[in-house]
């Protein structure tokens, strides 16, 4: 698998999957934009990156703001002439884990504005430019959550569930131009998204590894090995898909 010069933008990419996949990408020859919210995580990893040999740059870009996302796509067109890949990871989840009735407001409007909004800007400007230069190749990191229902997660669940209705829908409308747009499911995975859950409810650790049947929890490393795959030549006939890789948790 290579990605030689590949133009790859990667929101997100300060820690977890985003920075699993940046490091991955950049040492198949990819040259890397890992933005992020945090600046300084986004430039750890850049630095990292280098320190391999990688080509990387760190960039800070909130993607519940349409106005950053435009300054970060614009900028990149400016520096690279083309957006070749677009993995859109950025993603956060609700802080109170309370059925519908008990779900906050705060955790709706915030989970809805990153996961689900933050895709659509990112989408938006990133197909304006693709469709211009003829082609391109969008990543949504979406959840199992966004296949079947977990409980107790509703606006994270409705956004995962838009984000792969999103992916569909506009891999229709842009596979005549040359344009790919696909989804990664990944089921629960080491990251601080869930160490953040298992903090707040520290009895569901035993619990969620009764539900993966091969008993452990995915690594951000494993996702980012199929990040990498669709991103790459090697899938280029595969549009408008979910992948899931969960350790076969999608089973029961
Ligand atoms: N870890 C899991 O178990 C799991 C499972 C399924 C899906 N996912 C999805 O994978 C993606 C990556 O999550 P992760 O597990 O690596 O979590 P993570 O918390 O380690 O990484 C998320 C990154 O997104 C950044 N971010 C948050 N809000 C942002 C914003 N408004 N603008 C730009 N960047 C922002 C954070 O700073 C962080 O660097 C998310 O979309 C998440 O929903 C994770």
């Amino acid at each position: 698998m290579e990605l030689k010069k590949k133009v790859i933008v990667i929101t997100g990419a300060g820690s977890g999957i985003g920075a699993a996949s940046a490091a991955l990408m950049a040492s198949l020859g990819a040259k890397v934009i890992a933005s992020d919210i945090n600046l300084k995580n986004a430039e750890e990893v850049v630095r990292e990156i280098k320190k391999a040999g990688g080509v990387a740059t760190a960039y800070q870009a909130d993607v519940t703001r349409y106005e950053e996302v435009d300054a970060l796509l614009s900028q990149v067109i400016k520096e690279h002439g083309s957006i070749d890949v677009l993995v859109n990871n950025a993603g956060i989840g609700g802080r109170n884990q309370k059925k519908t009735a008990e779900h906050t407001l705060d955790d709706w409007h915030n989970v809805i504005a990153v996961n689900q909004t933050g895709v659509f800007y990112c989408m938006k400007l990133a197909l304006k430019q693709m469709t211009e230069q003829g082609y391109g190749n969008i990543i949504n990191i979406a959840s199992l959550a966004g296949l079947k229902p977990t409980g107790n997660n509703l606006s994270y669940s409705a956004s995962k569930f838009a984000v792969v209705g999103m992916t569909k829908s506009a891999a229709l409308e842009y596979g005549s131009k040359n344009i790919r747009i696909n989804a990664v499911c990944p089921g629960y995975t080491h990251s601080s998204l869930l160490d953040q859950l298992l903090s707040s409810r520290p009895d569901m650790e035993q619990k969620l590894k009764q539900l993966i049947p091969m008993g452990r929890f995915g690594e951000a490393t494993e996702v980012a090995e199929t990040i990498a795959w669709l991103a790459s030549d090697g899938s280029k006939y595969i549009t408008g898909q979910t992948i899931t890789i969960d350790g076969g948790t999608s089973l029961l």
